[in-house]
């Protein structure tokens, strides 16, 4: 390791020099808006999304809008003059064609601080100019985020076309590099599709590295999120191996020293360096994304992967300049606006002999004014990052950078306030404490699939419910002399000659008998006290939690879902076990009012039996809900499960054996739901029937229950989920790069059978054509096909009769409205697939935009304004969930007050619903009773009970807290 004291003597130099330099006369309006900015929290928040939504605003009234909308009650202190002139006399509200340019104007000469230039010829000489200082560059095309394939050929052909560009050009730039963003060469980059992206992406980039390396240029690929770190080492690892690039050393990756892994893939990347025998450039970052690893993380449930404490990115980043120093394979790129890591990096190379052209710094354009003479006076190489192109595609780059100038961990912006013992004071990591986690109910995190241990065991649960195919399920009824040759034969949507299990279907006889033995069953199991039912749950969450994948893997197989759709649907099961558990014993303690004198008691009491009829589409999470809350409550319970998906059911009803729960307790009975759902429906001996299916199913369950046979003494109660017709409203000034995404994966994911899929979409104005556009092309990339493999995006939907009428939907659908895309399903596919079918010019009122199809199938809708959008979204008799993309704070608070729908989502998907953080269920025709998953809906499966006492014994009553 370099000595410390050698650290502090060439800080000491480097401070010395940085305080030679003129201060600037008079700061201006930039400089004191980066002071508010730092110390104005709220400014900060409303600036950075303001400066997000100006792109998107081309109509000057609108700009204007948002502007007062984001900083009408803030105290601004800087401001261009012109602007500040204009908003004190109020023009911003009265004359808006006034101010708007001025705000523009405004934006833009922040962006240029940053952003090099808006063309590939502005770039070039700028690189140019900045060559004759002695500094070199590496040029990085700012973008969209690639939603499409057609974007993603977009962009290469953008890349090489910079590369021909600079290499044509008449004064060549001198030791160019390219920085290239991985993700915007393939848009169906996923973690869990490491072999799929890694393949795309080296056929994307290989013809730029090709065109680079004869062009004399270096291409260094920038570090992205961390779901896409594994994939891009791998790709820089496997590429750099190719016979055409072995020996090339103009490439390079860039490194994160904000992650905690980083000291391992160094390590690695040693290791493989030697392997490889030709010098690579490693470029040293702290991290660019560490406010979105963190709050994502954290939403997530998962352990966050950049270091928490600031002072352990800086110790790791030393850590990294050591082994990069040390390695002379290694070509470090010491890439930091943090003098004291600056100082470190010299100190080193002294140390291990490496002259000035073993090594370079790298800054960011806009960042590196002070710094840079301090490097280049010490006749070190220096390479500034100069990221060009629009704002609008440049706006997220943007809005990075004055998070970074405006953070008080960030060393540059804070540098006129410090002294030079607290820039060069060596990191001192505070001592690992272990991460707090908060009390009560948690939801079980998702699979993190970017870790290779949760592939690998997803993978085998697969391969083991593959050696269990065809295998016979019989029923789970005590004394059962099962009638073998009633089955149903459960196959796999994705191949449908698969048969995945073959389950006894239960008959009329062996409803009665499961009703009897329930009503056996009934009184020592409402017996037990809440807290033991609830313990019974857990026990059960925890059994499942343990057998996760393979629950999921028989839902890959039974109902044709994803990896992540499969493994949440088993993550929500588990999540509804655990919280039904912890209202369950939050109810014992509801305290009653007592007074001297009177002593009161309200107690809940279980109903009775329930049917429990749950849908094929979450074949574990609404099944298992609702027979949770159902028993938890203390009643007993028959499940009848979907015709469709028997077999997840029959595992779960296996679990709850093996959990210990008694006989009778609950009964699945696979069958024909027109043969014993309809029976137990009616049936006197029933006290209430859970039900999520279709509006058609549920209302025809109202209608049977409001029927008072005879012997029947209780009034029967029916907790109905049913469909939606949700809309997305797209503002005219939405985020399309975060629509796009949001949009695909609620109406396409799980092929759009969810209840709370969105099926259409209402677009305000003109952003309609640009939305559809790009709509488009994303759902031409999807890859469909069967969902094992977990490449495929798409797999089929749940029937052959559910295909047909889906398609009969799509036939009739396009002679009212324009079919504007309609995907091709695999051609060599035997199973239920269907691509997705976009329609546009729709009429509000068709049967398009106003009945569940259940399916991809996605309707376009245009609105005047934000009000007649509402108007539209409200116009259907469901009211299920609702989305909005908006940028205008009144708009969302307007969609807030005025969109009817039981889950209105702002700003995201509308699918994925958790349990507690959003209880979910909608009201008109999409359902009646409480949320599922929220805290009321056990109160539906109880009777309360109120036991008054007058406690007073001739004129003596004891302590009313007694
Ligand atoms: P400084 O000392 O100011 O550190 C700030 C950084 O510390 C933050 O950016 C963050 O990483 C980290 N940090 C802040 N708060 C923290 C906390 N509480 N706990 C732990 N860490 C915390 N980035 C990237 O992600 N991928 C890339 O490919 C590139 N490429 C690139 C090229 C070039 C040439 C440069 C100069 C920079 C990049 N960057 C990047 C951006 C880079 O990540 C960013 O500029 C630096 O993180 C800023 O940190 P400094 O080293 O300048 O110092």
């Amino acid at each position: 390791m370099v000595e410390e004291k050698r650290i502090q003597v060439i800080g000491q130099e480097l401070w010395s020099s940085l305080q030679q330099k003129p201060s600037a006369s008079e700061p201006g309006w930039i400089d004191k808006l980066f002071d508010q900015l730092m110390t104005d929290s709220r400014f900060r928040l409303q600036a950075l999304r303001f400066v997000d939504a100006v792109p998107a605003l081309s109509d000057d009234a609108e700009l204007v809008r948002h502007f007062n909308e984001y900083f009408g009650d803030i105290e601004l202190e800087a401001l261009p003059r012109l602007m500040s002139w204009a908003i004190r006399r109020g023009a911003n509200l009265t004359h808006p064609a006034l101010v708007a340019p001025a705000i523009r104007q405004g934006v833009k000469t922040v962006a240029h601080r940053f952003i090099a230039g808006e063309s590939v010829d502005a770039v070039l000489k700028l690189a140019r100019k900045l060559g004759g200082e002695g500094i070199s560059v590496s040029l990085d095309r700012l973008g969209e985020a690639t939603v499409s394939e057609t974007e993603a050929e977009t962009y290469q052909r953008a890349y090489l076309t910079l590369i021909e560009r600079a290499a044509a050009a008449e004064r060549a730039v001198e030791d160019l590099n390219l920085s290239v963003k991985v993700s915007s060469l393939f848009s169906q980059i996923s973690p869990l599709d490491q072999d799929g992206s890694v393949r795309a992406l080296k056929a994307r980039l290989r013809p730029i590295l090709l065109a680079a390396m004869s062009a004399r240029i270096g291409v260094t690929l920038d570090m992205e999120q961390y779901d896409y770190k594994g994939i891009i080492l791998r790709l820089f690892r496997e590429i750099a191996v190719e016979e055409a690039f072995r020996h090339w050393s103009g490439l390079g990756v860039a490194i994160q020293a904000y992650l905690r892994d980083t000291d391992d893939d160094l390590a690695a990347l040693s290791d493989w360096v030697a392997q490889r025998g030709a010098p690579v450039m490693i470029r040293l970052v702290r991290g660019a994304y560490w406010d979105q690893e963190t709050v994502s993380a954290r939403l997530q449930g998962w352990p966050v992967p950049v270091w928490t404490e600031k002072s352990d990115t800086d110790a790791c980043y030393e850590r990294g300049l050591q082994r990069l120093f040390e390695n002379p394979l290694f070509r470090p790129a010491v890439a930091t606006h943090n003098l004291r890591s600056i100082a470190c990096a010299l100190a080193l190379a002294e140390a291990h002999g490496r002259d000035a052209d073993g090594y370079e710094f790298q800054m960011l354009h806009g960042m590196a004014d002070a710094l840079a003479p301090l490097v280049t006076g010490r006749e070190r190489r220096l390479r500034l990052y100069l990221p060009f192109g629009e704002l609008l595609p440049g706006i997220a780059y943007l809005v990075r950078r004055l998070l970074e100038n405006s953070s008080d961990q960030s060393i540059l912006p804070a540098i006129s306030h410090l002294d030079l013992e607290q820039v060069m004071a060596p990191p001192s990591p505070p001592a690992a404490g272990m991460e707090s986690h908060p009390e009560g109910f948690a939801n079980l995190p998702l699979h993190r699939f970017t870790d290779e241990a949760e592939r690998a065991a997803f993978a085998a649960a697969l391969e083991r419910v593959n050696g269990h195919l065809g295998e016979r399920y019989p029923l789970h009824l005590r004394r059962h002399l099962a009638v073998e040759e009633r089955i149903i034969d459960s196959t796999n949507p994705a191949r449908p000659s698969e048969i995945v299990g073959v389950v006894v279907r239960a008959g009329p006889d062996d409803a009665e008998l499961a009703l009897r033995q329930a009503q056996a069953a009934f009184a020592s199991w409402s017996g037990l006290g809440l807290t033991e039912r609830a313990a019974f749950l857990e026990r059960t969450a925890e059994l499942l939690t343990a057998r996760r994948d393979l629950f999921a893997a028989w839902e890959v197989k039974e109902a044709g879902k994803s990896w992540s759709e499969a493994d949440g649907d088993v993550a929500e099961a588990v999540d509804f076990l655990r919280y039904y558990a912890q209202q369950a014993r939050a109810l014992q303690v509801r305290p009653s009012p007592s007074l001297p004198g009177e002593a009161n008691r309200h107690e809940y009491h279980p109903l009775g039996i329930g049917v429990i009829l749950p849908p094929w589409n979450f074949p574990l999470a609404i099944p298992v809900g609702m027979l949770s809350a159902a028993i938890v409550s203390g009643n007993c319970a028959i499940l009848k499960p979907a015709s469709e998906t028997p077999l997840v059911a029959w595992h779960f009803c296996e679990l709850l054996r093996v959990a210990g729960l008694p006989d009778g307790v609950v009964c699945c009975l696979p069958g024909s739901g027109a043969e014993i759902g309809e029976a137990l429906v009616r049936d006197p001996r029933t006290h209430f029937v859970a039900f999520t299916g279709s509006r058609e199913v549920g209302l025809h369950l109202h209608r049977l229950i409001t029927g008072q046979p005879t012997g029947q003494h209780h009034v029967k109660r029916l907790i109905a989920e049913m469909g939606g017709k949700n809309a997305i409203i797209v503002d005219s000034d939405a985020d399309l790069d975060d629509v796009v995404a949001g949009v695909i994966e609620s109406a396409f994911g799980y092929q759009g059978q969810k209840c709370s899929a969105c099926s259409r979409v209402i677009c305000v104005g003109a952003v309609h054509d640009r939305f559809v556009a790009r709509l488009i092309e994303a759902a031409r990339s999807l890859r469909i096909g069967d969902p094992a493999d977990a490449g495929n995006r798409m797999g089929p939907v749940i029937s052959a009769s559910a295909r047909q009428r889906i398609l009969e939907a799509i036939e009739s659908a396009s002679l009212t409205a324009t079919p504007a895309y309609v995907g091709e399903p695999p051609q060599s596919s035997e199973g239920h697939f269907i691509a997705p079918v976009i329609f546009t010019d729709v009429d509000e009122d068709s049967p398009l935009a106003q009945e569940e199809i259940f399916g991809p199938v996605l309707a376009i809708l245009r609105a005047a304004d934000f009000e007649d959008a509402l108007r539209i979204a409200n116009g259907t008799a469901y009211a299920l969930t609702g989305g909005v993309y908006s940028r205008s704070p009144a708009h969302l608070e307007r969609a807030s007050e005025a969109f009817q729908v039981g889950n209105l989502y702002l700003n995201r998907k509308t699918t994925r619903a958790l349990v507690q953080r959003q209880p979910f269920g909608g009201f008109k025709l999409s359902g009646m009773g409480f949320k599922a998953g929220g805290p009321d809906y056990l109160l539906q499966f109880l009777h309360a009970r109120c036991v008054t006492e007058n406690t007073l014994r001739r004129g003596f009553a004891p302590d009313s807290e007694a």
